[in-house]
């Protein structure tokens, strides 16, 4: 992600790397979540208490990443000419719309806030719904192993899965969906306000009201799921064997404002259960129950847990192309 919009890659071990991620979590997981919610209210009353450990965290890692993003639209601004038109990442292509002044929120403070959106927004939600994909795996030997004979047959073992593949990867396609659905990462979406007044079923709704969107209600519910409180891969794949779209299907929100980086998720998280998988069994070492994750804050995340990696046997090392 980091590549795509600032043109920088940072080695897993890498402590500059392991701060921003930890700061990008961390505004996550101290913004108040479904079970503090007094909605509408929520918000101002944890801005109220601005002596709690949360909103402290917050400022916190506000102000690292913010001092990270600064530095980099400076840096890049230093390196690029006035007036070029060349784009290699979003910083780039946000710059040379600034220089239009088309309009006037495209301007460098505006930049370094989306940055620090996406740094926030775009780490902890994958790396979590990986964690919890290779989680499913472990616990479901049987889902496991579907999925790896789907990669067998479609991808082979000369090559790791590609997007290409991914449209015949029927059940391993499920799986994924069942994964954001069951899990349901964001219960609820962040508040929005709306800037007109709005009738909606008969109620009126006067501007500038905050609302938010029960996800976990629309993931769980009964009129539109086979079988909504189980992890059931079958909720995606209907008699004929093909992919169902599920109207109330919405890890990613709703909406203008639903999650920007949706696409990018999916194919990170296609791409690396699918290669985990293709190449490597998981077994879980102990009795954990890891099923229902807790929300910590706006984000759902998951304990640590121990799982047993083994290379299968019958395939070659894959290396990335
Ligand atoms: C499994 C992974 C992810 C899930 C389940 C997820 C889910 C969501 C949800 C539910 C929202 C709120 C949408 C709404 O209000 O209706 C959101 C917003 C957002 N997401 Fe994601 N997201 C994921 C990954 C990402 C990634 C990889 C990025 C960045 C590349 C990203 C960037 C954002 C941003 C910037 C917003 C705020 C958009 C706004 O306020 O207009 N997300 N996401």
């Amino acid at each position: 992600m980091l590549l795509i919009l600032c043109s920088k890659r940072f080695d897993f071990e890498d402590s500059r790397w392991k701060q921003l991620y930890r700061n990008g979590a961390l505004i996550f997981s101290s913004l108040p979540g479904i079970d503090q919610s007094i909605v509408g209210l929520r918000f101002r009353l944890f801005k109220a208490i601005s002596s709690s450990k949360n909103y402290r965290d917050l400022q916190k890692a506000r102000k690292f990443l913010y001092n990270i993003a600064k530095q980099w639209v400076i840096e890049k601004c230093a390196r690029r000419s006035f007036g070029s038109k060349e784009i290699n990442d979003y910083l780039d292509a946000f710059l040379v719309e600034c220089e239009q002044e088309k309009h006037k929120s495209f301007n460098r403070e505006q930049l370094i806030a989306y940055l620090i959106q996406f740094i926030a927004a775009g780490t902890d939600t994958s790396a979590n719904t990986m964690y919890f994909a290779c989680y499913m795996l472990a616990k479901y030997p049987k889902i496991q192993e579907k999925v790896q004979k789907e990669l067998d047959d479609v991808v082979g073992c000369e090559t790791l899965p590609s997007l290409e593949h991914r449209q015949r990867l029927i059940y391993t396609e499920a799986f994924l969906r069942e994964v954001d659905r069951y899990y349901a990462l964001a219960p609820i979406t962040p508040v929005r306000i709306n800037s007109d007044e709005v009738t909606i079923r008969g109620f009126k709704i006067p501007k500038g009201k905050n609302f938010l969107a029960n996800t976990f209600k629309c993931l769980r519910d009964s009129k539109y799921f086979k079988n909504p409180e189980q992890f059931d891969v079958y909720n995606f794949i209907d008699e004929r064997g093909e992919l169902i779209n599920v109207k109330s299907f919405m890890p990613f929100g709703i909406g203008k404002r639903r999650c920007p980086g949706e696409l990018l998720a999916k194919i990170e998280i296609f791409l690396f259960i699918s290669a985990i998988i293709q190449n490597f069994s998981l077994s879980l070492s102990s009795d954990e129950n890891n099923e229902r994750g807790e929300t910590k804050g706006i984000i759902k995340t998951l304990h640590p847990y121990k799982v047993i990696v083994k290379r299968r046997e019958a395939l070659h090392t894959l290396r990335p192309n």
